[in-house]
Order: C-alpha cells, then structure tokens, then sequence
C-alpha cells in the first residue's frame, strides 16, 4: 500500500494534470445541500412542520423506541435527542454538580458520569429515587445514590448537603434534571424546591412535559407540562429555552428551563 495515498492532500494530488483538472470541474458540478441556518422557532414556524414532528415524537414515545436505549446494557428512559442536548449544556457550562430525581436503573446517571470523565468535567452526580434499581455500585462509580421520596424534606436535606459539598469542593454551575413521578402535584412540588439548587444560566430540564396530549398519552392526566405551565406564571428566574428543543426530539417540549436571574 502506498502509505502517500491515504493522507487526503496526497489523494487530491493525485493523478495526471487532466485528471485532476476534470475531477474538481465534476465537483463543481456536483449539487450540494442547501443548510439553511434556522432556529427551532422558525423551523416549526408553519403549522405543517408542527405536526411533522408532533407525530414523529408520538411515534417515537408511543411505538415504544422510547424503551430501546442503553448504555452499558443498562435501561435508560431518554431519548438519543435529549441525551445529546445534556451533552451540549454539560459541555457549556461545565457544571459542578448535576442532581437528578428519578434514578431508576441508574442508567442516565452513569452516562452523564461517564461523560464528564471523558469530557474532563468536574462534575459530581446526585441522584434520588424512591427505589432506585442499580446494577453497579454508584458509589464505586462515583455517583452519589440518595433513596426517599424526592420532596421528603429530609431527602432534600441530603440532596443538598451534596451539592454544598461539591461546590465547596469546586465552585461552579448546577443542573437540575426531574425525571421521578410525573404527576402534576410531584413536579409542582420538585420544582418549587429543586429550582433553588440551579445557579443562574443553568438549566433546570422537565422531563416527560409530551405526556398528556403534549403530544403523547393524552389519558396520563394533569402532568409535567401542567406544572411547568403553573410554575413559569408566577417565577420569572426561569424561562423555557426553545433552542434546547433544536434536534426536534424530546420528550421535554417547553421543560427546558433556563435560569435568567
Ligand atoms: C422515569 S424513571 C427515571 C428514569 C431515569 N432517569 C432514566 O433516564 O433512565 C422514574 C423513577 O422515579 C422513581 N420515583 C417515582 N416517584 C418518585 C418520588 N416521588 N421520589 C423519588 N423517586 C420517585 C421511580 O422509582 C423510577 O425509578
């Protein structure tokens, strides 16, 4: 193998004067996509592309995709969308603490902790739930496992003790993820005492705001997104970031809220 031929500057070169000469004039050619720079706004501006990906996001949730993904053959309930777009806030705002309620299998804690090692992020992981089902040691990983009802104030207590005690460590920006029980009346009460923890121009995500007809589920009842709808009327620190919904999947439409003071 001629080793010259896999540097692509090399490839380029490579061939007679005419070669070359046609090979860039076919190039030329050649059509190439249009990227238009759009913000999510003015994508889902018309109500056609509004149900194009309302009823890709149903199909999503609903065809049962939604249960597909692991990481390392751990369940983890998010979509591949809105792991990404924790990546990119993960990335911006190199947090020091990252709390999530709802830990379940421990799957999303171990990949936001897997993650910020790979990223070189000093960021410590809480997460609480009721009953959480590991299948590896969080402590060994590094993940603080808190276990009670997320609105417990003695839960909460310890929750915070956490964060205080990572940001004395490592002073820095806090992520808030709410992903436990999903009736109105828990995600009310989570966001009133979770809201507290986020550092200005941080985030405080909602998940699961598409239940209740938002698209998905309308027979879920009151929800995620009822509580959002409560809570942004009478807090104005927070605001809905709609950028955040910019890979048009998740299941988090409008709960992504961003501290602006
Ligand atoms: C949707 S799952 C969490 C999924 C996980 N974050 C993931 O992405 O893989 C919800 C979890 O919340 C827990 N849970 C439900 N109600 C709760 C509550 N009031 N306080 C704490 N955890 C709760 C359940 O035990 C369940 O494990």
């Amino acid at each position: 193998v001629d080793k010259s031929l896999l540097n692509p500057n090399a490839l380029a070169a490579a061939g007679s004067g005419w070669q070359r000469f046609f090979r860039r004039a076919a190039n030329y050619f050649r059509p190439s996509p249009r990227y238009l720079s759009l913000s999510v706004s003015e994508i889902l501006q018309t109500q056609a592309s509004l149900n194009v990906v309302e009823r890709f996001n149903d199909l999503y949730y609903t065809g049962g995709t939604a249960r597909a993904l692991h990481w390392k053959g751990i369940e983890l309930l998010k979509t591949p969308c809105d792991l990404w777009m924790v990546l990119e806030l993960m990335q911006t705002l190199r947090p020091s603490v990252m709390v999530e309620t709802g830990t379940h299998r421990g799957g999303s804690a171990l990949f936001f902790s897997d993650m910020a090692k790979v990223l070189g992020l000093p960021t410590k992981l809480v997460t609480v739930d009721l009953n959480p089902k590991w299948t590896v040691d969080p402590q060994g990983q590094g993940i603080a496992s808190v276990v009670g009802y997320s609105t417990d104030p003695q839960v909460f207590r310890q929750v915070q003790a956490h964060v205080q005690a990572a940001l004395s460590e490592r002073p820095g920006a806090v992520l808030v993820l709410l992903d436990s029980d999903h009736s109105e009346a828990n995600v009310a009460k989570e966001l009133s005492l979770y809201s507290s923890l986020v550092t200005v121009g941080s985030y405080l995500v909602v998940e699961d705001t598409n239940v209740n007809g938002h698209p998905s589920f309308p027979a879920h009842g009151p929800g995620p997104w009822e509580a959002v709808s409560r809570f942004l009327e009478t807090d104005t620190r927070f605001a809905p970031d709609a950028e955040c919904e910019r890979f048009l999947l998740t299941t988090n439409p409008r709960g992504w809220l961003k501290r602006l003071s």
